[in-house]
């Protein structure tokens, strides 16, 4: 193949705050990390063809895509959602290799699809770019995700986290503390999205906000009156945390160490008790980093169900030893062409 070369480069994300409430328009506090995902190749031709450094598998999609559910091997279903929602007409052979850890928590297939989006000569404006490869995910793996993690990896900027606006669409960026440092610990647990009771939480969301109207704006009072008991423990929920990730990014703004550390572990709590999208697995562990010196708090992050927990801890707090993988991620830019 002898077209144009291409290089695109999108990052992971942790969420430092602000779970389960995206696909009800809350708001969300996530941040982009320093392990991303690489597509580089040539364009050209009529089909896409991307081989992995770390998955099984060649990738292999016929231009224009006919239904890209039924595309293998799995992490296929992502390149050739992608080219399907951006319309892709021309194709791209090449390679991926990436440092975020697949079923991890951490949005590797939104690093994908960023990268595979922008490599395919998508436009670099966050939103449309989030919005399309959203689409991919949701076409791809059939999870009906929010919007967070493709808006996070498109448009995070360097040093900072982003307060997003479900709702608007809109964010700012919040600086992250040099004080401060950010710790992603792998609790062991697979999980798999499309398996989960992820879109089932999301439609007793939906059917509470129903009921409710939008939910970070509810009173207290509203909620409690929820007769179903479950549905007013996801609308608690959603409320408690929309107001927490306010309050977090006041925090940030402030350097509050200590109110930073108690709004991520009130965060768990609410994701355990009341979003229900926690395990023993993730209790425990959250348990057992925050007996240990300098951690301001533990919290699940992401959907939950397996996967990761993030630590708060303050600077120079080494979280090695636990038995499981741990790692200190930094604020770090969205997906670009480089
Ligand atoms: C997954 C989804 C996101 C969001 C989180 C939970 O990462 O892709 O849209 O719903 O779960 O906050």
């Amino acid at each position: 193949m002898s077209g144009a070369e291409v290089r695109a480069v999108a990052p992971g994300r942790v969420v430092l705050i602000g779970d389960h409430t995206d696909y009800v328009g809350g708001l969300v506090l996530p941040m982009a990390i320093d392990l991303s995902t690489e597509v580089r190749g040539h364009r050209g031709g009529d089909h896409v063809e991307l081989r992995s450094a770390q998955l099984d598998g060649t990738a292999h999609v016929d231009l224009p895509v006919a239904d890209p559910s039924t595309v293998h091997p799995d992490w296929a279903r992502y390149v050739a959602g992608v080219a399907s929602v951006i319309g892709a007409t021309t194709g791209l052979v090449g390679t991926v290799d990436s440092t975020v850890p697949p079923g991890g928590g951490l949005s590797s297939s939104a690093a994908l699809e960023l990268a595979v989006a922008l490599a395919l000569g998508a436009a670099v404006d966050p939103v449309p770019l989030a919005r399309a490869c959203r689409s991919a995910e949701e076409t791809a793996s059939g999870v009906p995700c929010g919007i967070m993690d493709q808006l996070c990896c498109a448009a995070g900027v360097e040093g900072h986290a982003l307060l997003i606006d479900c709702a608007t669409e809109s964010y700012r960026t919040v600086t992250v503390p040099e004080d401060i440092e950010v710790w992603v610990l792998d609790s062991g647990q697979p999980r798999r999205l499309s398996e989960s009771p992820y879109a089932a939480r999301r439609r007793e969301a939906e059917a509470a906000a129903g009921l409710l109207g939008h939910l970070p704006d509810v009173s207290p009072g509203a909620v409690e009156s929820l007769e179903d008991e479950r549905l007013r423990r996801r609308a608690r929920h959603v409320r408690t945390e929309c107001d927490r990730v306010r309050e977090f990014a006041d925090a940030l703004d402030r350097g509050d160490l200590d109110r930073l550390g108690e709004l991520v572990s009130a965060s768990h709590r609410s994701l355990r008790d009341d979003a229900e999208v926690s395990t023993p697995v993730l209790d425990e562990l959250v348990r057992t980093v925050e007996s240990r010196p300098g951690v301001l708090g533990a919290r699940l992050t992401g959907a939950g169900f397996g996967g990761s927990i993030v630590a708060l801890t303050r600077a120079g707090t080494d979280l090695d030893g636990l038995g499981v993988s741990a790692r200190r991620v930094r604020p770090s830019a969205g997906a670009r062409l480089v």
